[in-house]
């Protein structure tokens, strides 16, 4: 039996989990209607409204090689549980959410650390479900409302973690390559002209390919580029 913890209110649900890993299984999720200082990636606010779906999973491992894989497992179950509502949904690298280059759904994922040791992994996610007007937060958004789409939140998790959950051990032992064709099928920007925008670098080339390990290849004028982390975009 699934644990989902649902609150009508919390700071983060990510900051939930790290103060309470300890006392919780793996597996468990953490609901908010409502997140009064949700985190994006890149110290970013996460504006979290009532209407959006927040939710953080907590995976307890001590093995890091796979973190960011599971993260872009995640992101590819939320595109294809869109794909089952018939809206285009697509992946922007590494795990982002995009309809029509609209951000529908972000992803972020934190590490919990003891004495400098791993100890849990946590994947927290926000998809824009039943919000209309939203704000431009460095990037357009959409709500599957927008997309003419209306669905109970709950619902909409459940099929999201119905999809994760079964693959999360297997990512955790091989990793990427296990998702790399349905990735890249969704992956829109593959084969177009992009930047790669980590802190104060950009990056310009060809996005060649995502590589078996889930970095992004980026052909630049010089040479191929492995792109481990960094905020994509294209025309
Ligand atoms: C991004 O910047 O795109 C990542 C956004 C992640 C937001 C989710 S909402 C649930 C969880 N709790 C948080 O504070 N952040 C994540």
């Amino acid at each position: 039996m699934r644990k989902i913890l649902h609150f009508q209110e919390l700071d983060s649900t990510n900051s939930y989990l790290k103060m309470h890993y300890a006392q919780l299984a793996s597996g468990s999720v953490v609901q908010a209607d409502i997140q009064t200082a949700g985190r994006g990636r890149y110290d970013r606010t996460w504006v979290s409204h009532s209407g959006g779906l927040y939710f953080s999973v907590l995976l307890k491992t001590d093995v890091s090689l796979y973190v960011a894989n599971l993260t872009q497992l995640m992101a590819l179950c939320v595109c294809q549980t869109l794909e089952k509502y018939h809206i285009p949904a697509c992946l922007k690298w590494p795990n982002d959410v995009l309809v029509q280059h609209k951000k529908i759904c972000g992803i972020l994922s934190e590490g919990v650390l003891e004495k400098n040791r791993l100890k849990a992994v946590i994947i927290g996610v926000g998809i824009n479900v039943a919000q209309e007007g939203l704000a431009t937060v460095g990037q357009p958004a959409v709500s599957l409302k927008e997309c003419g789409v209306l669905v109970n939140k709950e619902t909409l998790l459940s099929e999201v973690l119905d999809l994760f959950e079964p693959r999360v051990q297997s990512v955790c032992e091989k990793g990427f390559s296990l998702l790399r064709d349905e990735y890249k099928a969704r992956f829109e920007a593959l084969g177009k002209t992009v930047s790669v925008k980590d802190g104060e670098k950009t990056i310009c080339g060809i996005a060649q390919d995502v590589s078996t390990d889930g970095t992004l290849l980026v052909r630049t004028d010089k040479e191929l580029k492995e792109i481990y982390i960094g905020d994509v975009s294209h025309e």
